[in-house]
């Protein structure tokens, strides 16, 4: 049920995507920890490195409202069925996943949507949780290191 209304948002937000150079419209929604929801699209720009993708349109959106945890996104490009997040999307979706379940992708499949995980996407994923485990480990050295001198 929530991916499907994630998707009807995703593929409205495609109808607002900026794309004069590609012509492959993109809407994402992402659904957020507290269950609010938010849309975004792919917005070119004449230099191309500078496009920003719809599913980061879309993070960023819920971000700046003050959401640091997404639960679920929608993808939509209506001129290709089972359009993927790109790497760079996939990355930046890692960063907001939840702590303690993976991150739902719902893909636009014309129908109900086709359910993959974050985790399928991105194995072995990079991310805050790594940074948080290195610095643990300084601390556990620190506090060793000042045992070790007390002995
Ligand atoms: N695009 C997205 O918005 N999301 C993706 O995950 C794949 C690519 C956009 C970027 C560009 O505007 C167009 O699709 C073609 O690459």
């Amino acid at each position: 049920m929530t991916g499907e209304t994630l998707l009807s948002l995703a593929r409205r937000a495609a109808e607002h995507a900026y794309v004069p150079y590609s012509s492959f419209p993109v809407g994402a929604a992402v659904l957020t920890a507290d269950g609010s929801m938010y849309t975004g699209c792919n917005v070119e720009n004449a230099s191309s490195g500078l496009t920003i993708c719809a599913e980061r349109s879309a993070v960023s959106a819920a971000v700046s409202a003050g959401h640091r945890e997404i639960a679920a996104v929608a993808v939509s490009a209506p001129r290709v069925l089972g359009t993927t997040p790109c790497g760079a999307c996939r990355q930046v979706l890692n960063e907001f996943s939840p702590k303690d379940h993976d991150m739902t992708i719902f893909l636009d499949d014309n129908a109900s949507g086709i359910a993959v995980t974050l985790d399928e996407l991105l194995p072995r994923a990079f991310g805050p949780r790594n940074l948080a485990q290195a610095e643990q480990q300084n601390t556990t050295a620190l506090h060793s290191g000042i045992d070790a001198d007390a002995r």
